[in-house]
């Protein structure tokens, strides 16, 4: 059976998503859009199911599954709908807004049993990103001490406001350190460069382990995502992600792509791929709405420290057994 996918918000990820379910995601098919501009929603179904609104996609016989790629604000009630009609969810992230909204999902998760939410945070499928998960697993470079993080944009989008460089580019950032260390972060100090940015953001986790971040979202010169992990028997990093050295009046180098999605290219549909799989045959994967709602809490601390005096000890609710 072909799981029929419905996508709600068709801009530049639920575009991607779309295109990867139609042409790359044996097993599954893209079955229904909703997008409130009706020339973006139409340029993205050809000939997939137009709905008018996100709830009557939701309760569709025709949807098995929902992928959410709207704006962040629209995330939580959209997944709560999911939640009530027992429809599995990939949202993009952030899960919610704020993290009295995550958490609200998770409750609400909690509450009907079981997961049916997937946050999208993809890096956990990058082929890089897996492979220093995989060294530091093996104990190849020894204990981890120290994660280096560097997250740039060319330029933040134009629906950037407040601290959406924290809660919508840092979480990511968040997300892929407790994942590769396997350590939840109990400190943070924060600090801004001249104007507002580039943003360094130092986090301590439960092991003593050290997390820098570097988020500059108006970098100018490309799309660039690094991480080093500094452990005491050596160093594992990303490699250039660029596919060719380009050399050209007297210089010669590597490429930088205009933004994430050739970046990261793979990771999505990698994440879809398994996402598909865990809904046909059962089981969890990827980012859950637990990881969703501390990723969002974390942040919410960060931007509250960053316009106060920088520091913060970072507090969360108790886990529940769902998430074990
Ligand atoms: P976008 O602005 O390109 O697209 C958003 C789309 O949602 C638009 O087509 C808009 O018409 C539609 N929309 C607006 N209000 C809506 C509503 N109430 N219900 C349904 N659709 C609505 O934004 P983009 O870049 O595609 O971001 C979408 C989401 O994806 C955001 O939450 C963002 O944080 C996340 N994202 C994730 C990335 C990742 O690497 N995982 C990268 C970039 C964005």
């Amino acid at each position: 059976m072909s799981i029929g996918v419905g996508v709600i918000g068709t801009g530049v990820m639920g575009a991607e998503h779309a295109r990867i379910l139609r042409h790359e995601t044996p097993g599954a098919h893209l079955a229904g859009i909703f997008d409130p501009d009706p020339t973006r929603a139409q340029a993205v179904a050809v000939g997939a199911a137009v709905f008018s609104d996100a709830r009557s996609l939701i309760a569709s016989d025709q949807i098995d599954a929902v992928l959410i790629a709207s704006p962040d604000v629209t995330h939580a009630a959209l997944t709560l709908a999911c939640i009530e009609a027992g429809k599995p969810v990939l949202c993009e992230k952030p899960l919610a807004s704020s993290a009295a909204g995550a958490l609200d999902v998770v409750r609400a998760e909690v509450a009907l049993g079981r997961r049916l939410i997937q946050v999208g945070y993809m890096r956990r499928f990058d082929p890089g990103y897996r492979e220093i998960k995989r060294v530091k697993d093996a104990g190849e470079i020894g204990g981890p001490v120290l994660l280096h993080n560097v997250h740039r944009n060319v330029r933040a989008p134009e629906w950037f406001d407040g601290s959406m460089a924290i809660t919508n580019s840092f979480v990511h950032e968040i997300d892929i350190s407790r994942w590769l260390l396997g350590s939840e972060m109990v400190s943070v100090h924060v600090e801004a460069g001249p104007g507002g940015e580039p943003l360094m953001i130092t986090m301590k986790t439960d092991k003593n382990e050290i997390v820098s971040t570097e988020v500059f979202v108006n970098a100018s010169y490309g799309y660039h995502v690094h991480a080093e992990l500094v452990g005491r028997q050596g160093t594992i990093s990303l490699a250039p992600a660029s596919l060719t050295l380009l050399n050209r009046d007297r210089a010669g180098g590597l490429s930088y792509p205009d933004n994430w999605v050739p970046r990261f290219e793979e990771a999505y549909r990698r994440q879809m791929a398994d996402w598909v799989s865990a809904v046909k045959f059962g089981g969890a994967v990827g980012a859950s709405a637990w990881d969703g709602y501390v990723a969002s809490a974390i942040a919410e601390q960060v931007a509250q420290a960053l316009a106060g005096n920088g520091v913060a000890t970072l507090r969360y609710e108790p886990r529940p057994s769902l998430y074990d």
